[in-house]
């Protein structure tokens, strides 16, 4: 179980948290009201998440959250800023710039707050991982030596066909969308300077990105418009649920479909989600997939705009360099711009292109 440490200078609202975490399912909870007793406690025994109240006497959330990842406590701890300010919004930005994941607003609304502590203790049990690093695919791009991971065994891609099938069931878009964007995230790594076996791995893990969502309901997946604040949440969470369902210490396909579900909502710049990771800190396997499939969900049409020609898709996503999408990767993009056309026209219905398969395994 996940231990929960909440600040908050008014006892009443720890009352009322500590009561919403026990119907919750949560019972291994340190709650303080003065945040400097609770920087010597956290100090001594780091909990899994964190809820800070943001105004505080003597040492707001902010300074509290700074002096805890000074002392290396909570790195990699899931962090939610919890606030009655009348203007939220003028907290949000100062709370996510300190490292918060979430903002909570108060009074709380009880099922949002248990849902978004939920997901925040999702990403608590991921955070082993994060302490030791991912093995981004560009540890292995340029050596010699190819890492096991990237030896997949012959029962990875039953597993893949079967996994592509089940995601199908739940992406509102057709199965064809999972495979032209696995084509289009191997034409990008290979003008990135992946080997070809790094490419056909991705071809394999990349169409798993959204499986997550077999675990939305209907009423967030199919939602015509205006998604509430909850749905938003449930529906950002197939990142996580994504990753779980993948995570697999046997399998080198599952390893990175797994990195894959959980950072190809990331952005370059620190804005995406689950974990709101920056640059060269997203696995470069989540960036090349948040691109090829931006530029897939751009040239589809969609119910409310037709599809974009392929060259209007492209300046905007060279615009969107360094903020949404790895510059580094937007010149790879760029340049494979040519065999990306090739495979959209081969999937529109012209069969002078033949896109590759990966390698049998
Ligand atoms: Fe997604």
């Amino acid at each position: 179980m996940i231990s929960i440490g909440i600040v908050d200078d008014n006892p009443t609202v720890l009352v009322q948290m500590r009561l919403l975490l026990g119907r919750a399912g949560f019972d291994d909870i340190q709650a303080f009201t003065d945040p400097r007793q609770a920087l010597v406690a956290f100090r001594a025994k780091p909990p899994g998440v964190l809820l800070l109240d943001y105004l505080m006497p003597e040492l707001d959330g902010v300074q509290l959250l700074g002096l805890l990842q000074q002392s290396g406590a909570v790195l990699h701890t899931p962090v939610a800023m919890v606030s009655g300010c009348a203007d939220l919004e003028s907290m949000r930005m100062p709370a996510y710039r300190a490292g918060a994941h979430e903002v909570i607003a108060k009074p709380v609304n009880p099922q949002e707050f248990a849902l978004k502590v939920r997901n925040l203790t999702r990403l608590a049990a991921m955070a082993p991982a994060l302490a030791q690093g991912f093995q981004p695919l560009d540890v292995h791009c340029t050596g010699g030596t190819r890492s096991a991971r990237w030896d997949a065994g012959p029962q990875d891609a039953v597993l893949q066909r079967l996994l592509e099938k089940v995601a199908g069931f739940r992406d509102e878009r057709t199965g064809k969308h999972t495979t032209r964007m696995a084509q289009y995230a191997a034409t990008i790594a290979h003008h990135h300077g992946l080997s070809l076996n790094q490419q056909d791995l991705l071809l394999g893990a990349a169409p798993l990105h959204d499986i997550g969502k077999i675990g939305l309901p209907d009423s967030v997946l199919v939602k015509p418009s205006g998604l509430t604040e909850i749905d938003r949440a449930r529906m950002e969470s197939h990142t996580t649920i994504g990753y779980e369902l993948l995570r697999d210490e046997a399998s080198p396909l599952l390893q990175l479909g797994a990195e894959i579900a959980l950072s190809h909502h990331e952005r370059w710049d620190g804005t995406g989600y689950p974990l709101g990771l920056a640059g060269q800190n997203i696995p470069l396997s989540g960036r090349i997939v948040a691109l090829a499939d931006f530029l897939d969900a751009l040239t589809t049409v969609r119910p409310f705009r037709p599809a974009w020609l392929i060259d209007k898709a492209a300046a905007a996503i060279e615009s969107d360099q360094g903020r949404r999408f790895d510059p580094a990767l937007v010149r790879a993009f760029l340049a494979g711009l040519g065999s990306l056309r090739r495979i959209k026209r081969h999937f529109d219905g012209d069969e002078s292109f033949v896109p590759r398969a990966a390698t049998p395994f």
